[in-house]
């Protein structure tokens, strides 16, 4: 469609005199007024004359059908919402949503806001250890959930006594309910039309997702009302979400992408958006563009060099000819996938660059300009990005020199803290600037170039996970006396998990002990941290002070030179 105009018309003319108020104005939003994402994404979009488009497509496992319209999902918010507060759940509660991609895991996210508690939303895959941390951490009151993972919600209920209710949203009656358990059917509710959206402000806490570091437990990003100012302007400039679109986002809502743009931002459009709760195929996923004419897509480079892998062939059999607009997040995009995506679908993959902590992209290929591949592109509108010297954090001056990504605070979806954690929070904060924790340069024509992380972070299909929970879940099978966990290169998945192994006295290297090992950890945290390979090693590199020296087993992962290891113990 070369004559598509897109909403962003000129980067170079938006960068002039922007300020956040284009955003504002368009929402009708004046500074000090309530404001609810919740309200914005239903009771606002019927109020404009839309209450009878669609707002979702829903497609299950078994290839069954849900339709909501913008109306629908209104009433299903304020259905929720009554149903939460009938439970005593108050503004500011914690609420976790812990489903697979199901309408009542979209739904309920809104009915929470509606009533001004805080969204937690938890990836459905995740183990119970992976749970109870962050249930824990966040004083949740309430859990929303399915039969199928309410077995890993009672394994740990005793250690949890903030946690009052487990709504279960399929209940079918066949075993008894067990204790501080609720069926809710969103089916058999009454649906509730008047609904008073609590009042929240700007700075109203919304969503809390977590986010694995380094060292420590994960982290809890706190979120705020605000953040719509920014969520819905970048979705609208950089996946150029418009009114006549069909929007996918493959993200799961359990991570950062999947509520700031596979709900909040197509929703504050008002624009009508596809979920498929489907694991990946590449034909599933042809066939899915193809019945519903999509038409804008934000998707992650994992998947697409998963379709890559499964050929030029299959793309050629379905006609995708309505895509119009395609955008990329969470992990480097290297240029062969940009490269490929024009030759088969006839346009790139748009990279953009973001993160938990930021609510909202910061970085990106914008629609109609120059893709550089392998570039993640430039600072959106209104956002001051540099690279700053790792001492000093000073931004260089100079193009090309690789520094760390940093932001000037203040745009509006910034987290507004770690959750029971400012000193980390404060942390991320030096010399006036928001570190990512990502090294990158920047050319001569201000496009960022991604290098790596500057921690020990594994990214692992665009999942971030944190080797020290990995090393701490390991110490507690039977056979482990100690690990190290490091990431490890994967053609598709760019990284994956690798654990380095000293057993306990008694136990033997073996392949079975192998297995155990992994699905010890898929089962208690989660398959995306579970190691896709262990070694077993005699002793691990330390420092002299008994700290495991990651980064050599790295190096060696990666074939990099190991750098100065003169501290290093056991050499
Ligand atoms: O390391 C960067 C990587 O993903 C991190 C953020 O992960 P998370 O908080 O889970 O949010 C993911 C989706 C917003 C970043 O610190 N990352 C994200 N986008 C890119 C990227 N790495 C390279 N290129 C990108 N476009």
């Amino acid at each position: 469609m070369s004559n598509h105009k897109y909403n962003i018309g000129s980067y170079e003319k938006r960068l002039q005199n922007f300020d956040w108020s284009i955003s504002k104005q368009e929402l009708s939003y004046k500074d000090g007024d309530n404001i609810n994402i919740a309200w914005y994404c239903t009771d606002r979009i019927c109020n404009m004359g839309k209450a009878k488009k669609t707002a979702l497509i829903w497609e299950g496992l078994t290839g069954e059908e849900k339709r909501y319209t913008y109306n629908d999902i209104r009433l299903a918010s304020n259905t929720i919402g009554t149903f939460l507060k009938g439970l005593n759940i108050k503004p500011e509660d914690r609420v976790c949503l812990f489903m697979d991609k199901i309408p009542e895991l979209y739904l309920g996210f809104l009915g929470i806001l509606k009533i001004g508690a805080i969204a937690q939303p938890l990836f459905s895959a995740f183990g119970d250890e992976s749970l109870l941390i962050r249930l824990e951490n966040a004083g949740t009151k309430a859990i929303i959930t399915q039969k199928k993972h309410v077995s890993k919600v009672r394994k740990i209920i005793d250690r949890l006594p903030a946690l009052k209710h487990i709504i279960i949203v399929d209940y079918d009656g066949k075993k008894p309910l067990q204790e501080r358990e609720v069926s809710f059917s969103l089916e058999t509710s009454t649906p509730v039309d008047k609904f008073d959206t609590y009042p929240t402000k700007a700075e109203s806490p919304s969503v809390i997702h977590y986010t694995s570091g380094t060292t420590g437990q994960p982290k809890g990003v706190k979120h705020v009302h605000y953040s719509l100012i920014s969520q819905y302007l970048t979705a609208k400039w950089t996946l150029d979400l418009q009114d006549d679109d069909i929007y996918w986002c493959t993200a799961d809502p359990g991570w950062v992408t999947g509520t700031s743009y596979g709900i909040i931002a197509p929703w504050s459009l008002g624009v009508t958006q596809c979920v498929m709760d489907v694991g990946f195929s590449a034909e599933k996923w042809y066939e899915f563009i193809q019945k519903h004419r999509i038409t804008k897509w934000y998707s992650a480079p994992t998947a697409i060099r998963s379709l890559m892998k499964a050929g030029d062939e299959l793309v050629k059999k379905y006609d995708l000819s309505s895509l119009v607009h395609l955008t990329s997040v969470g992990e480097p995009l290297n240029s062969e996938a940009v490269i490929w995506s024009e030759r088969v679908f006839g346009k790139p993959f748009y990279d953009t660059f973001w993160q938990t902590e930021t609510g909202s992209i910061m970085i990106a290929n914008y629609p109609g300009m120059k893709v550089k591949p392998g570039s993640m592109g430039k600072a959106f509108p209104g956002i001051t990005a540099t690279v700053v010297d790792p001492e000093t954090f000073e931004p260089y001056k100079e193009p090309g020199k690789i520094g760390l990504i940093a932001f000037k605070p203040g745009w509006p979806s910034m987290m507004r803290t770690y959750w029971n954690n400012e000193e980390t929070y404060k942390n991320k904060f030096k010399n006036g600037w928001y570190l990512s924790g990502d090294r990158s340069s920047i050319d001569n024509e201000g496009y960022f170039w991604f290098v790596g992380r500057d921690d020990d972070v594994i990214n692992t299909a665009g999942h971030l996970v944190s080797p020290f929970e990995v090393e701490s879940a390991l110490l507690e099978h039977p056979a482990v006396a100690e690990s190290a966990v490091v990431s490890k290169p994967d053609e598709v998945n760019m990284e994956v998990v690798k654990a380095f192994i000293t057993l306990k006295p008694g136990y033997k290297p073996s392949a079975d002990l192998e297995l155990d090992i992994m699905n010890f950890i898929r089962k208690k945290l989660s398959p995306l941290a579970m190691p896709q390979a262990v070694e077993y090693v005699d002793s691990l590199p330390k420092t002299r002070s008994g700290k495991i020296m990651r980064r050599v087993l790295h190096a060696k992962e990666w074939g990099q030179d190991i750098g100065d290891i003169s501290t290093l113990e056991n050499d």
